[in-house]
């Protein structure tokens, strides 16, 4: 974990409230489900640090031109990322990071199925990048939030959509499509809004197929010391054995069957 002072490569909107951020590092040892703490403010509003995932590493090639480092991918959707989105090129930011554990890789000859929506699209795209293979299934409200999906374009993904309102991809919630790919030879990747995850986990465990989430709480530190982000867990073989785990230090990512979805 580096505590690194970070110089704003770009800050671009890509669409109302979203916007891609690339951040100068020079040598981010960044695993896919890694993420990092972000000072957005210098003053004391906000204090805290704000966590995003990182989307990729970028490099001295390509769109890494502007520079060496990563990118995220963010949604405005309070004080904090109100401060970010008004940041300009050059400005400087404090990133605390690589954290968290990160995806385990799947073992040979599983079928990778991942599920996301909204900005749970963002560890999954470095999980993509290094698998190169896989099925990404994106759920969103309408077709205005599958613009998420341009980065996974190209990756070698086969990739399915639905959406509430059915105006892109099948009509309905996400969990539908998982439903009807799931088969024993498969290992799941989920990330998104809790809802997602709760159904995702239970279509899983009905099938008897792995399934890893990554879970997203409220963070004050990321590092394991506010304990601020617990969630009760259950040891999956002993099932009686009920224990805290801090999402930022133990997690983000779990094995489904570790966590008590009753208390979430
Ligand atoms: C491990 C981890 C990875 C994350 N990765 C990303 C990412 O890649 N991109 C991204 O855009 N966001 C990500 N988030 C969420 C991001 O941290 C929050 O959106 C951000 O901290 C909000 O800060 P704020 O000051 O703007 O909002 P606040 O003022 O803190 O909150 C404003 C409102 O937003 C709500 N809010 C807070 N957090 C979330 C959330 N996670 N989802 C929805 N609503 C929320 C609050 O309940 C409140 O109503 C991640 C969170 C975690 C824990
Ligand atoms: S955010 Fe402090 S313990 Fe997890």
């Amino acid at each position: 974990m580096q505590s690194v002072e970070s110089k704003i490569l770009y800050n671009d909107r890509l669409a109302e409230g979203y916007y891609r951020l690339g951040l100068s590092w020079k040598t981010p040892e960044v695993k896919a489900g890694h993420f990092v703490m972000l000072r957005v403010s210098d003053g004391m509003d906000p204090l805290l640090r704000r966590p995003f995932g990182v989307l990729r590493l970028i490099g001295a090639k390509g769109k890494a031109s502007r520079g060496t480092g990563i990118e995220l991918l963010y949604r405005v959707v309070g004080r904090g990322t109100g401060i970010l989105s008004a940041k300009r090129p050059g400005e400087t930011l404090g990133i605390l990071g690589p954290l968290g554990n990160g995806f385990p890789v799947p073992d040979k000859g599983q079928k990778v199925i991942m599920v996301t929506g909204g900005m749970g699209i963002v560890p999954l795209h470095m999980l993509a990048q290094r698998l190169g293979q896989g099925t990404l299934l994106f759920g969103a409200r309408s077709k205005k939030e599958t613009f998420l999906l341009e980065d996974f374009k190209g990756l070698g993904l086969k990739i399915k959509t639905a959406t509430e309102d059915g105006s892109a991809g099948a009509k309905g919630l996400v969990t539908a499509l998982l439903a009807k790919e799931l088969a024993p030879e498969c290992v799941v990747y989920a990330c998104g809004p809790m809802g997602m995850l709760k159904a995702v986990s239970r279509l899983c465990a009905a099938e008897g197929v792995k399934c890893f989430v990554s879970l997203e709480r409220s963070m004050a530190c990321g590092i394991g010391v506010c304990l601020g982000c617990a969630v009760r867990t259950i040891n999956h073989e002993a099932r009686e054995n009920r224990n805290y785990k801090m999402v930022c230090s133990d997690g983000p990512v779990f094995d489904s069957r570790d966590i008590d979805w009753e208390l979430l």
